[in-house]
């Protein structure tokens, strides 16, 4: 093997509005979060590029298994380079709704450019990895790679581009996993049949979501963490309406809220994975905040119920001008 080697890091990602509808056209709010992935590349002496993520080593090949599949996809979807040996990790759990898939990717897509030497190129690292979502996931609407990448708050609209969300505030917020996952495709196929099967409900879905984050985007501006609890939990409704929720989500929004949260609703596909709590928006980087305390407390009830669970802070990113956006939530300990 020869000595060039190269590191990549990708955030995993919450929801806070929009997850499926954004598959649809619809605005969705995300934010990366400090937990992701991260990978390390070297040129191969070998004939092939080869992957190892946790116990499974792959070799990229378009007909091998899901893995091999998306590897040669993230490799061929842009500029060309050398066989690579890839050593990826993920901190956060995979089909667990924290986009621990789409930080793979841009994990291991930027540090594959750095070892081609490419140039960064943001536009070339979401290409590479909206090449490997499509393998697991079929029609992303590319709200996972988008947050990956930013690691901050972020308004994304499919086919539009997404764009940082600018905030004078830190936004606190308990995660927990539901301890079970299920299939990103799966849940989307479920509300396509929804869509079809049921155009009105399917309807008033999109423009209640699409209500909700535009005065979700308006709240963080405001920094009135009560009225962005309340539009979390009138979104939960709405994604148990397309039958996205399961007893185990509604279980732990309600032990969430009884706890003092603002709002709390699952992040992601759902049909388990994971669910967020609003603890409250704080002033850029003040420590001790209510909020803080607030999220802890949520992440500690989830935790004694037994679900791992964290505190998470998204930063507040100043408009341009300001000091630059980082990927730097910086969570609390596990909860678990
Ligand atoms: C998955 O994290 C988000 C979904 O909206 C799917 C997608 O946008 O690709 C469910």
């Amino acid at each position: 093997m020869t000595a060039v080697a190269a590191k990549g890091r990708g955030s995993g990602k919450i929801i806070l509005t929009g997850e499926h509808a954004v598959v649809y056209g619809v605005k969705g709010i995300a934010a990366g979060i400090a937990r992701g992935a991260h990978a390390h590349v070297e040129l191969s002496d070998g004939p092939e590029s080869r992957l190892t993520l946790g116990d499974r080593t792959v070799a990229a090949d378009e007909n091998g298994d899901d893995l091999a599949r998306a590897f040669a996809a993230l490799l061929g979807a842009s500029a060309a380079g050398p066989p690579v040996v890839v050593n990826a990790v993920a901190e956060i759990p995979p089909g667990g709704g924290l986009g621990c898939s789409a930080a793979l990717s841009v994990a291991i897509a930027r540090a594959i450019d750095a070892a081609w030497s490419l140039e960064p190129d943001d536009q070339r690292v979401f290409e590479r990895g909206m090449a490997w979502e499509r393998v697991y996931h079929g029609n992303p609407s590319g709200i996972d790679t988008a947050a990956a990448m930013a690691g901050t708050f972020l308004v994304f609209e499919r086919n539009v581009g997404h764009h940082t969300l600018y905030t004078a505030h830190d936004v606190w917020l308990a995660v927990a996993y539901s301890g079970s996952s299920a299939s990103t495709k799966l849940m989307v196929d479920g509300v396509a049949r929804i869509r079809t099967s049921r155009p009105e409900l399917f309807e008033k879905f999109l423009n209640g979501v699409k209500s909700i984050t535009d005065n979700a985007v308006y709240a963080i501006d405001a920094a009135d963490a009560q009225t962005l609890g309340k539009l979390m939990d009138y979104n939960q409704m709405l994604l148990a309406g397309m039958m996205l929720s399961t007893d185990t989500i509604e279980t732990m929004c309600k032990a969430a809220r009884d706890a003092g949260a603002l709002g709390a609703k699952l992040t992601g596909s759902g049909g388990g994975g994971s669910v967020i709590a609003l603890g409250g928006m704080c002033p850029r980087g003040e420590a001790n905040s209510e909020a803080e305390r607030l999220a802890n407390v949520i992440a500690e009830r989830w935790s004694t119920a037994g679900f791992s669970a964290f505190a998470t802070r998204i930063a507040a990113t100043p408009a341009a001008g300001g000091v630059a956006p980082q990927p730097s939530d910086s969570s609390s300990e596990e909860h678990s």
